[in-house]
């Protein structure tokens, strides 16, 4: 529970400061500062936190998906700080000995076979990177993306995110009034509907470069694609000659128990991969890194000069990313997120609330759907706050967990716990 330990002296001036930052976001009445003292005994990341004033929350949000090890494990820590005290960054020109090992290790473990690889730091920039090799590679100019999806914030990436307010006043989509966005044009299709895909197919033909999809949509409601459906996007991507790309931003890394949110889905037969599939969130274990790998026919087609990013693939960031692959090996950490859900359904199966209508999701990627008109789940994220568990509240009306990997039965009971606690204060 929250509320355990003494407060900080000094935190309160903290809290009042003026928040000088843009207004963009639902900003929490929290000023986190570290991992929960004592919360990680074995040294292997602690899923809790505390916040300025010394009280501590199980953390469900994790950077939203950026903490598959928890916060402050030992040996991430000491691979970023030995990195740091040698060479922190190299223009991409001078490639360095970590990013090179860490590509290797992407391309071994990417579902996209013969891989080629583009290094960034944010989800978005990676998204970027696959508009870009898509419309290149194929000289065309629409992408097919979905309904409810989010790929990010950048121009390009919320031409391809669903939800209006983020697009509005910047781009639009082909079919709706007023056609703005002129070089990229996303035509959207419903979420595991094969016939809404087939549609546009018809309709656009050979202006299709690439469908992009979330194999487990995040932000729009930890929404699962069915096996067929991502399939099906194989076969008529082969069809009509476009190009198919994975978004495992957050869903990826392991969160579901294999590298890529596809292959758990899909399976890992080499013909049913994607052709390009970017990374990001959990994949520096909290340092920002992010990366876009193609199959190397399609990488070809980026010509020097044609992308670049000034800190994409630094050795510090690079060094975190290699200690967090390293780690999740070690560990079995994949194997622990495979877990998770299963042992929800168990969870919750012995103490159900009435207010709980869907427990879904695959692995550490966890949606629980409230019942209730309209948002009824938007209060929650301040109500579990409270019972001392972070969560973030998708669409208003799912809660998502996205614990670091290693949590497991006992961790998940006292989410469960907290989270009845929460519901049982829900007058939505
Ligand atoms: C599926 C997906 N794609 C892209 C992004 C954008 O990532 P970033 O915020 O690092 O730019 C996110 C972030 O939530 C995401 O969940």
């Amino acid at each position: 529970m929250a509320g355990h330990l003494p407060r900080a002296p000094g935190f309160g001036m903290l809290a009042a400061m003026q928040d000088l930052r843009w207004p963009t976001y639902a900003v929490r009445d929290l000023v986190l500062d570290g991992a929960a003292p004592g919360r990680d005994p074995d040294g292997r990341g602690s899923v809790y936190v505390a916040d300025a004033e010394g009280n501590e929350y199980l953390d469900g949000v994790g950077g939203i998906g950026c903490l598959p090890l928890g916060h402050a494990h030992p040996k991430w820590v000491a691979a970023i700080a030995e990195q740091a005290g040698k060479i922190a960054v190299a223009a991409a020109t001078f490639p360095t000995a970590p990013q090179r090992r860490f590509v290797e290790l992407l391309v071994e473990r990417s579902v996209v076979p013969d891989a080629r690889v583009f290094l960034a730091n944010t989800g978005t920039e990676s998204n970027e990177a696959g508009i870009k090799i898509a419309l290149r590679a194929t000289k065309r100019d629409v992408i097919i993306g979905f309904e409810r999806a989010f790929h990010g914030r950048t121009l390009g990436s919320i031409a391809l995110t669903a939800t209006p307010a983020y697009r509005d006043p910047y781009v639009s989509c082909l079919g709706e009034p007023d056609e703005r966005f002129a070089r990229m044009n996303v035509a959207r299709a419903v979420f595991d509907d094969l016939e809404s895909v087939e549609k546009l197919f018809k309709q656009y033909g050979e202006r299709v470069a690439a469908v992009f999809v979330e194999p487990i949509q995040g932000e729009g409601g930890i929404h699962p694609a069915s096996k067929a459906f991502l399939l099906g996007l194989r076969g008529m991507c082969n069809e009509y000659g476009a190009l198919l790309g994975t978004d495992e931003i957050q869903c990826g890394s392991g969160r579901t128990g294999n590298f890529d949110a596809w292959t758990t889905i899909v399976g890992d037969d080499p013909k049913d991969a994607p052709d390009i599939a970017w990374y990001a969130k959990a994949l520096g274990g909290g340092f920002p890194i992010a990366a876009c790998v193609a199959k190397a026919g399609i990488a070809e087609h980026m010509s020097k000069g044609s992308h670049g990013s000034t800190f994409g693939g630094n050795p510090l960031a690079s060094a975190a990313g290699l200690a967090t692959l390293q780690i999740m090996d070690d560990e079995n950490l994949l194997d622990a997120a495979a877990d998770q859900l299963p042992t929800l359904h168990e969870i919750v199966a012995e103490r159900p609330h009435r207010r709980v209508t869907e427990v879904r999701g695959l692995g550490a990627m966890l949606g629980i759907e409230i019942s209730g008109e309209g948002e009824p789940a938007a209060p929650l994220g301040d109500i579990l706050q409270d019972e001392g568990l972070l969560v973030t509240v998708c669409k208003g009306k799912t809660i998502r967990l996205l614990l670091p990997y290693r949590a497991d039965e006992a961790i998940l009971r006292d989410a469960w716990s907290r989270i009845r606690r929460g519901l049982d204060k829900l007058h939505t």
